[in-house]
């Protein structure tokens, strides 16, 4: 199915043509149409032109009124102030246009016009600990990110870039060759489960590294053989990999974020290739030794000290950090794996690592011209006090308690609401109710901004809440079902109410916000969208009868709108990762 040309861009086409054939001098020229409240669009591209051919304004309007063709999709056109152009849609093109859109799988949303190939880094939990409120803001953006993007026709490529290396690996390796039978489970383990002897693991070998210097020194050897290879590390270096594994997929699939085992490509998957990213950058001169380790300077990068504070790519001792890895995962991004975008979901506060990460890779030819490196730099997740989330203990906060949390507020006010609902229908949709509040809350403000977590606020069916979408697109189906033999139709020829109008402008500019969305890897604009048009259908069915309109072409029309609406609030949650269930 073709794309759907959308009424505003239908009618700035005639505008620009009617606008070149007044003035054949000038060639292209654009009329600056958009949204009003007078009319249905306002264009005053014609002040500036006529200003500079020292015309006259509201005559040059005149000329290019009368050069509009006659026909269907302008209703009236009215030449006001110093010379704009105030415009009314036809009722038929509205319905005609969005009759296009419903004939479509895609709502008539067309393709990207050169689709390319973008590597995203997002939901990178680290090994042997505990995911927090931070890697919900990775998960949750990158997901919707993915989507959105792939909805485009982009090709796009996971990267699940998870802390599963580094020194922390001696110590517990070390404890579990002294205490064999930590991580031993007979069966199958819960993610909870296996998190929680994580978590003992971690603690104990912690105390005994921090208080034995024998253990110490032998976690450190462990640090040694690991990064040699040896063998016998290197399976037990597998098996907390594993362990974590299977308590990150419990917190994704809870959290309704896909994650593909082969995706998941962590720090240590650059290994091979560490040693030699810093024989290249320090060969070219783009990376210099200073006091033995391997440094990258910049000349606006300086500690508090004002001295210059560089990216350290390899350090005195010869070990390799952060750095390192994502110098080596660009390399692989590129060279590799072809991207021309490389997009990393990673919190605000790694700003400074991206920026000094990403003008070496350009300075050693690894970012060309042609590809573009981006971070999507994420705000911290707040209490209701202001402050960044902790519990009351001052510790950070497990997300699956979290989660837990949001899932049994939402379950609470399924049930209150829930008419013929079953225990496990309630149960299945106040998961992905209170879900869906939580990524939500997260994705409705824009990607850079701090919010706080405020789940009496997120589990709201009033306001700017994922519920509220959720209730919307419910009720629709409602209307649906109870319809009977009357099947959505769209009926071109009716004159439409106010609100029936205002549905339907906003319908229609739906292709037009996510290719917005698409190219400036903005969320938020699409929850406002969505938002919006809850909102409007909120008032279209208070002041419009559906099922007992007039006629039954009314009926028919009415129904066509609220099916439209229901399949563009699904798509676009879709885009979101939130669920729309059925029947609430
Ligand atoms: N594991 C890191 C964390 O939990 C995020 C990794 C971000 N990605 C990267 N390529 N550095 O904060």
């Amino acid at each position: 199915m073709a794309s759907v040309p959308s009424l505003a861009s239908s009618l700035h086409q005639r505008l620009a043509d009617a606008l070149s054939a007044a003035l054949p001098e000038v060639g292209a020229a654009d009329p600056l149409l958009r949204r009003s409240d007078r009319a249905d669009f306002q264009a005053n591209g014609m002040l500036a032109l006529a200003k500079k051919l020292k015309g006259n304004p509201r005559e040059l309007a005149t000329k290019v009124v009368e050069g509009l063709p006659a026909g269907d999709l302008i209703k009236d056109v009215e030449v006001s102030g110093p010379g704009f152009l105030n415009i009314t849609i036809t009722d038929e093109a509205i319905v005609r246009t969005l009759a296009a859109r419903a004939a479509d799988d895609r709502l008539g949303v067309p393709f990207a016009e050169h689709p390319g190939t973008t590597v995203i880094d997002y939901a990178q939990p680290n090994v042997a600990k505990e995911m927090h409120v931070g890697h919900l803001r990775n998960s949750v953006i990158g997901d919707a990110v993915v989507r959105i993007l792939e909805f485009s026709g982009e090709k796009v490529v996971r990267r699940h870039h998870i802390g599963d290396w580094g020194t922390q690996f001696g110590m517990l390796i070390q404890y579990l060759i002294e205490h064999p039978h930590e991580l031993d489970h007979e069966g199958e383990v819960s993610g909870e489960e296996a998190m929680s002897s994580l978590n003992r693991l971690y603690k104990a070998s912690r105390t005994l590294f921090d208080s034995d210097e024998e253990f110490k020194a032998r976690a450190r050897r462990r640090v040694v053989d690991l990064q040699a290879g040896d063998e016998e590390t290197l399976a037990l270096w597998q098996r907390f990999v594993d362990e974590s594994k299977i308590y990150f997929y419990s917190v994704f699939d809870k959290l309704d974020v896909e994650i593909r085992d082969e995706d998941i490509v962590g720090e240590s998957g650059y290994n091979d290739m560490l040693a030699e990213t810093c024989r290249l950058l320090e060969e070219s001169g783009v990376a210099v030794r200073s006091n033995g380790a391997l440094c990258v300077f910049f000349d606006d990068v300086k500690g508090p000290d004002g001295k210059p504070s560089p990216l350290i790519v390899q350090k005195s001792d010869g070990g390799f950090g952060y750095a390192a890895t994502d110098l080596s995962a660009i390399r692989d991004r590129v060279g590799n794996l072809k991207a021309d975008t490389l997009l990393y979901v990673v919190d605000a506060r790694q700003s400074l690592h991206f920026k000094m990460v990403f003008e070496t890779a350009r300075r050693a030819g690894w970012l060309t011209e042609d590809v573009k490196a981006v971070q999507l730099g994420f705000g911290t997740v707040l209490g209701k006090d202001g402050k960044p989330f902790k519990t009351r203990e001052g510790e950070t906060v497990r997300l699956v308690d979290l989660l837990d949390e949001a899932i049994d507020r939402a379950t609470a006010v399924v049930r209150e609401k829930a008419q013929d609902l079953t225990e496990e229908q309630i149960a299945e949709r106040g998961a992905q109710v209170g879900i869906g509040a939580v990524k939500y809350a997260d994705l409705s403000t824009s990607v850079s901004r701090d919010y706080k977590f405020d789940l009496d606020q997120m589990v709201s069916l009033n306001g700017d809440t994922s519920v509220y979408l959720q209730y919307a697109f419910a009720r629709i189906q409602s209307i649906l079902r109870k319809a009977g033999e009357a099947r959505p139709a769209a009926h071109p020829e009716l004159a439409l109410a106010p609100a029936e109008r205002a549905l339907g402008m906003h319908l229609d500019q739906f292709g037009e916000l996510l290719a917005e969305v698409t190219a400036s890897y903005e969320p938020h604009k699409l929850a406002g969208y969505l938002y919006q048009l809850a909102s409007l259908y909120t008032t279209f069915y208070a002041e419009c009868p559906v099922l007992k309109a007039e006629t039954p072409e009314q009926v028919e029309n009415r129904l066509f709108l609220c099916d439209l609406t229901a399949r563009t609030l699904r798509q676009g949650m879709t885009l979101l990762g939130i669920r729309t269930p059925e029947q609430l």
